[in-house]
């Protein structure tokens, strides 16, 4: 049996999740879907965004397919029992050190991007982000100086195995494309990425026939939009990759596209549009589901070892958006059922 983690969340993470769902019901009949309480959803239900039961759940799947957690009503509580610590808690329980999020421009959709279309056109990367590590998980809290002011810190940490086993990810990515990778830090001020970079540099003594290089990310910011076509496999840390990685969707025509895979050592992994729960958007069936469906094929690819059916499924988005099918975000006016009508229609 293969089980799947179906783990919706809050706000469209349900709406979106729906489609994808359904897409792979079509194609893995075989698939069973197990779904747990997660997020806002679940501490309104348990009292716990990441209840033990879900997790454990998540423990035994093949692969867990995530939608979105956070929940505007949910910002004021103690940090631990917020939504967003249900997908920190998934990532480091489960060990998911390596995030794999492509992203490229769909024909047709030129227009989308927030890029001229002859530059918008030649995005086509994929951003490995360290997942388990950096100022997310360093020490962090909240006091008061000597002086009585109030202070916030959190500690922005990585030790040379973290970084050692991300840029094998990054490599072995490149490999699998053009062969170049770009290892993007902030080592002209940090000390941690130094560090970073001395490993990403030590560890490419193994991987002669992958081309590296290295770069700033204030300006790997500014070369996403002036030319993302220069990037192909760009490895970089925890909330560096949070950031480059939303700012890349909407080179690529939007957020809502942007699908991801959260891997570990083993096969099981999660995977989830790279999108949050649209609070502004939900429960209006307005939202894109293309990221959701596409993070399904991620996760037939990389987990489940169903390429095969994963490129039939990104086969269909693309003939669907080729064909004109578009959601709010991609400038139509497609409901989120509407869009996952369309790509199934194209399945046949
Ligand atoms: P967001 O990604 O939820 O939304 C940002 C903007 O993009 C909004 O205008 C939204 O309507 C739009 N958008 C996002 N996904 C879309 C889709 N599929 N189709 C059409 N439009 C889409 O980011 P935010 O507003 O900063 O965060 C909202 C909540 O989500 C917060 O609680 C945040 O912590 C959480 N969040 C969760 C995840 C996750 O679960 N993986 C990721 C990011 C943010
Ligand atoms: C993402 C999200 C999460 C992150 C939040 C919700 C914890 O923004 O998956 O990109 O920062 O990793
Ligand atoms: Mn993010």
């Amino acid at each position: 049996m293969t089980l799947i983690a179906l783990l919706a969340g809050d706000g469209i993470g349900p709406e979106v999740t729906a489609q994808a769902r359904r897409v792979l019901e079509a194609l893995a009949p075989d698939l069973v879907f197990e779904e747990g309480a997660v997020g806002g959803a679940a501490y309104r239900t348990q009292g716990h965004p990441l209840p033990p039961e879900t997790l454990a759940l998540a423990k035994r799947s093949d692969a867990v397919l995530f939608g979105a957690v956070g929940d505007p009503a949910f910002d004021a509580l103690e940090r631990a029992m917020r939504p967003e610590q249900a997908i920190l808690g998934l990532r480091k329980g489960l060990g998911l050190f390596a995030n794999l999020r492509p992203a490229k421009l769909f024909a047709g959709l030129e227009d989308a991007s927030a890029l001229k279309p002859e530059i918008a056109r030649k995005i086509d990367l994929v951003i490995v982000r360290e997942l388990t590590g950096d100022v997310y998980f360093g020490d962090k809290g909240r006091g008061l100086t000597r002086t009585g002011l109030r202070e916030g810190h959190d500690l922005m940490r990585y030790d040379e195995v973290e970084v050692a086993r991300i840029a094998r990810v990054g490599f072995e990515t490149a490999r699998t494309r053009r062969h170049k990778l770009l290892s993007v830090d902030k080592a002209n001020v940090l000390e941690t990425s130094q560090l970073w970079r001395d490993v990403v540099n030590e560890v490419a003594r193994d991987f002669p026939d992958v081309a590296l290089s290295h770069m700033y990310v204030d300006n790997a910011a500014m070369q996403l939009v002036r030319d993302p076509g220069q990037f192909d496999t760009i490895v970089t840390g925890n909330l560096f990759g949070d950031i480059l990685s939303d700012q890349a969707s909407m080179c690529a025509g939007s957020i809502g596209m942007l699908p991801s895979a959260a891997l570990g050592s083993s096969a099981q992994g999660m995977y989830e549009p790279i999108h949050g729960s649209a609070p502004d958007i939900a429960g209006q069936g307005k939202a894109n589901p293309c990221a959701a469906i596409l993070s399904a094929a991620m996760m037939l690819r990389h987990s489940l070892d169903r390429a095969d059916v994963a490129d039939r499924i990104e086969t269909a988005v693309a003939a669907a958006i080729l064909a004109g099918a578009r959601t709010a975000d991609l400038g139509g006016s497609m409901s989120t059922d509407a869009m996952g009508d369309a790509i199934m229609a194209q399945l046949g």
